[in-house]
């Protein structure tokens, strides 16, 4: 395993992180178990929020069946996304008041007393930094929280918010694959008159970089926006093949090359991987076990169907 130094602490956390947003069917028990799988191969951090249904109260119960469990993992939760009491869609809070009452209830659910990475989960039109500020504050001073970052933001969001927070933005969580790649696209094709070129992002793997941030990749074995999985799909067969052979030349997997294309992004990178499986779990942590060539990172990239100026 790999591992980044994270946050203001610089703690030592995992390339590759245990997600938990499909654990729904799961006991805590099982949950236990693959959270103990993700420890022996090295990966010591789990990601959760409170929008993935019963995943914190499963996570909470599971650390209660292992004492000491706990301890070792690197637990990061989000908040902001409620669903709506009247309409069928989930809406955005980053109100004060909602921080605070979502933090104490992630804490109770998750049956611990501190977070280590906090994270505003998808961007609320509403929000007003200064309030953000206020409530990061003062879960930091009572030992809550302790970094804080964000999803699914662009560079102006971060740099608004980054303007009156008094605690350092750690991390951006946004959706990177090797069949979901908009940030790659505009970046080869910057000044070009094709649409690949439209930056719809605003530059956010070069804001992190430049921040030191960690950039932490959600779905990185889906197509589109919770298309599927692209292993073994056909009509990506040009992608897995290639995926096949470079498994073949390291006596890997293609899972493991997938995930590895995504860490190969030379900054503080991490991929969230969100298997319910304990063998996926081994499969995905020897995604570290070696570094993908420019050569072979590029063959990927051509071989998901895109094409380079
Ligand atoms: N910040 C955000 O907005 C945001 C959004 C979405 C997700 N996330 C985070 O990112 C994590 C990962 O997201 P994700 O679950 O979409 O990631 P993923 O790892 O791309 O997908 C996991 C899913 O793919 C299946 N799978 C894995 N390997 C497979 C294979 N070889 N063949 C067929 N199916 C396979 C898994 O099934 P099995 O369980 O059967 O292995 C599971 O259903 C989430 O848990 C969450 O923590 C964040």
């Amino acid at each position: 395993m790999r591992y980044i130094s994270f946050g203001t602490r610089q703690t030592k956390v995992s390339e590759i992180v245990l997600g938990t947003m499909r654990i729904a069917q799961k006991t805590p028990e099982q949950v236990a178990e693959l959270i103990q799988t993700a420890l022996d191969c090295g990966m010591n951090a789990v990601d959760t929020a409170p929008i993935y249904g019963p995943s914190e109260t499963i996570i909470g119960k599971a650390f209660a069946t292992r004492p000491g469990l706990r301890d070792q993992v690197w637990l990061q939760t989000k908040l902001g996304i409620r669903p709506h009491p009247r309409v069928k869609s989930n809406y955005f809070d980053f109100s004060y008041e909602h921080i605070i009452e979502s933090v104490d209830n992630s804490l109770a659910a998750l049956q611990t007393d501190h977070i280590d990475s906090l994270l505003l989960h998808r961007p609320d039109a509403l929000m007003e930094p200064e309030e953000i500020a206020r409530a990061f504050q003062e879960l930091h001073d009572a030992g809550k929280v302790i970094d804080f970052g964000v999803s699914n933001q662009n560079p102006a969001m971060m740099r608004r918010l980054a303007k009156h927070l008094t605690v350092p933005i750690t991390t951006n969580q946004v959706q990177v694959s090797v069949a979901f790649t908009p940030m790659f696209d505009a970046f080869f094709n910057a000044n070009m008159q094709n649409d690949a070129a439209v930056m719809r992002d605003g530059g956010i793997l070069e804001y992190c970089a430049e921040h030191n941030m960690a950039i932490q990749a959600w779905s990185v074995l889906q197509h589109g926006y919770f298309g599927g999985v692209f292993l073994e799909d056909p009509n990506y067969a040009e992608l897995n093949q290639t995926l096949e052979r470079i498994a073949a030349d390291h006596n890997s997997t293609p899972t493991a090359v997938a995930i590895n294309w995504v860490l190969r992004y030379p900054t503080k990178m991490q991929a969230i991987v969100g298997t319910t499986r304990p063998e996926r779990v081994r499969q995905s942590a020897a995604a570290c076990d070696w570094q993908m060539s420019r050569e072979e990172w590029y063959e990927v990239y051509l071989s998901a169907g895109n094409a380079l100026p």
